[in-house]
């Protein structure tokens, strides 16, 4: 079978981890291009350095590039709170011998890009900056773009406003370029992420099985629930995991086909991803594939047979 070419944009982060660990289990099905970081749940020195220390320990290698520093016009407030001092609380990796190989992202993401004969998949799991940005500063990669997965924004709620998620709130105005290139987007807001979720005996259970990144897992997620639990959560949305496993496994899920808009304003809806859900409404076009739903039991059954075969590739 043709491999998907694939780029990832991420903020490492608990979820963003666990989603790159589902595309490396699955390089038999996905090419990856590389994977550049942004900051957002934490600073951008931090959240590189956990990609190069996660890829230390795993032994494991893509290129890495290295993107934005901040937003496009606001000043960044990380994530850490959910996330940690490091961004990625709760296990002791090795000291990074990983290096970066590049420092500007945006024309990392271009070449890779141009540099393929077919289309590519960008994936997308922190705040859109680097993405917005390289579609504004260099147009001529969008024919080279099939579709962008990310995880980002929400049809019905928010989590850090009554109607922003993390993501989108982060960085509405690279969000709005995103959102109005023309390229088509596959949406797993919170309506998905949060039907998308791991318990406390799934966590038990990679704690049992005890790999090298079952355990890893285990530990992290350990540090991820506990601000969950705080704020009243019985189990815990695994948001970036739908990104990647929407490109590998597009029937588990179900959407819908609706224009989204981003808000922009310095109102209380800064950063909300305005879904037209009027059915007597008919738009010319569509911009967002809004995922919606998710089947489970299938989500975390392929997740964990995707950690198990990291566990024995890398035993
Ligand atoms: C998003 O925000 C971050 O904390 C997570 O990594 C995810 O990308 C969820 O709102
Ligand atoms: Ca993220």
């Amino acid at each position: 079978m043709k491999k998907t070419n694939v780029l990832i944009d991420c903020d490492p982060g608990h979820d963003d981890v666990m989603a790159i660990l589902l595309a490396l289990a699955n390089r038999d099905r996905l090419n990856i291009l590389g994977v550049s970081t942004v900051a957002g749940n934490q600073t951008l020195d931090k959240v590189t350095l956990n990609l190069r220390k996660l890829y230390t320990y795993l032994g494991i290698k893509t290129p890495i590039a290295v993107g934005s520093d901040r937003p496009i016009i606001k000043e960044l407030k990380t994530g850490d709170f959910v996330h940690g001092e490091s961004g990625l609380d709760g296990f002791d990796f090795p000291n990074p011998t990983v290096e970066v190989d590049s420092t500007n992202a945006l024309l990392f993401m271009r070449d890779a890009l141009l540099n393929c004969d077919e289309k590519s998949v960008l994936i997308a799991t922190g705040p859109l900056t680097n993405v917005g940005l390289l579609l504004r500063v260099f147009p001529e990669v969008k024919e080279k773009i099939d579709y962008i997965s990310l995880m980002g924004g929400s049809v019905f709620k928010g989590n850090v406003t009554p109607f922003a998620e993390y993501n989108i709130y982060a960085d509405p105005e690279a969000a709005h370029i995103v959102f109005n290139s023309g390229i088509p987007i596959v949406m797993s807001g919170l309506d998905v992420t949060h039907k998308a979720y791991i318990t406390n005996e799934d966590i038990m259970e990679l704690e049992r099985l005890n790999g090298k990144v079952t355990g890893m897992c285990a530990k992290l997620l350990k540090f991820f629930t506990k601000f969950h639990t705080s704020e009243g959560y019985k189990n815990f949305p695994l948001h970036d995991v739908c990104a990647v496993m929407y490109v590998l496994n597009k029937d588990i899920f179900t959407g819908q086909n609706l224009l989204v808009q981003i808000d922009t304003s310095d109102t209380l809806h800064r950063g909300r991803t305005a879904a037209d859900l009027r059915e007597w409404i008919t738009h010319d076009s569509t911009n967002t594939l809004a995922l919606l739903d998710v089947d489970r039991n299938k989500f975390i059954e392929i997740l964990f047979d995707a950690f198990e075969k990291l566990d024995s590739e890398l035993a």
